[in-house]
């Protein structure tokens, strides 16, 4: 089983979404002996923006590591990606993996019925960080909406998010908040049940 492991914060060590999808493939990793993790962190380790000399194969090694990205997602049988909440939206360091990944012909095609995603049969798991308080359905979200319309427009239909948010109100909302989602995380058999 391969679990592929994202995070784009850019607070380094004091990310909390860092710290919640740490914890998340570290349980994942105490109930499947099996498990093979990949990781990026796309802050240190940034995927190049997607422009017109990308989309033209015009850098042969570009292509080739592109290739690697797309390759490494459909490979993977659980995604773990640690997500701040930015500007409304996501960091654009994962932006730019999810506008490498997100492929026709690769991950999703369009058909005469319309679009079809063809990297289902994954499970992602997004552990998200947030200052303010969105719930689960906000006009403001652009983060976890856009997150859970993209994959499934892949093709994925279990998405789960372990949420920390209200961490910018106080230090104890902070603290209660990464509490609260380290509770929640779900256990990795009782998903796969
Ligand atoms: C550049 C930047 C933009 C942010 N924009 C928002 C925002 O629009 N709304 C919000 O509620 N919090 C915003 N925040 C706060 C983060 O969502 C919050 O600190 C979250 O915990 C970051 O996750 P991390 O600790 O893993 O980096 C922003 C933080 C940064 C650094």
């Amino acid at each position: 089983m391969k679990l592929l492991h994202l995070d784009s914060s850019a607070l380094g060590a004091n990310s909390i979404t860092r710290e919640i999808s740490a914890a998340i493939v570290k349980r994942w990793q105490e109930s499947h002996a099996d498990l093979t993790v990949e990781y990026r962190d796309l802050d240190s380790d940034p995927i190049p923006h997607l422009t017109g000399r990308a989309l033209a194969k015009a850098d042969q090694a570009e292509a080739d590591a592109n290739e690697a990205v797309i390759q490494q997602f459909l490979d993977a049988d659980v995604v773990v990606i640690g997500t701040p909440f930015y500007n409304f939206g996501i960091p654009s360091t994962l932006k730019a993996w999810i506008d490498r990944v997100a492929v026709a012909g690769r991950t999703f095609r369009y058909t005469e019925a319309g679009p079809e995603g063809l990297a289902g049969g994954k499970r992602v798991i997004i552990a998200s960080g947030r200052g303010g308080i969105y719930g689960d359905v906000s006009p403001a979200d652009f983060q976890e909406s856009y997150l859970r319309h993209v994959f499934g427009f892949l093709g994925v239909t279990e998405l789960e998010i372990v949420r920390a948010e209200g961490v910018a109100y106080s230090d104890q909302h902070r603290s209660d908040a990464l509490a609260a989602a380290h509770a929640s995380i779900r256990s990795p058999l009782a998903q796969a049940a």
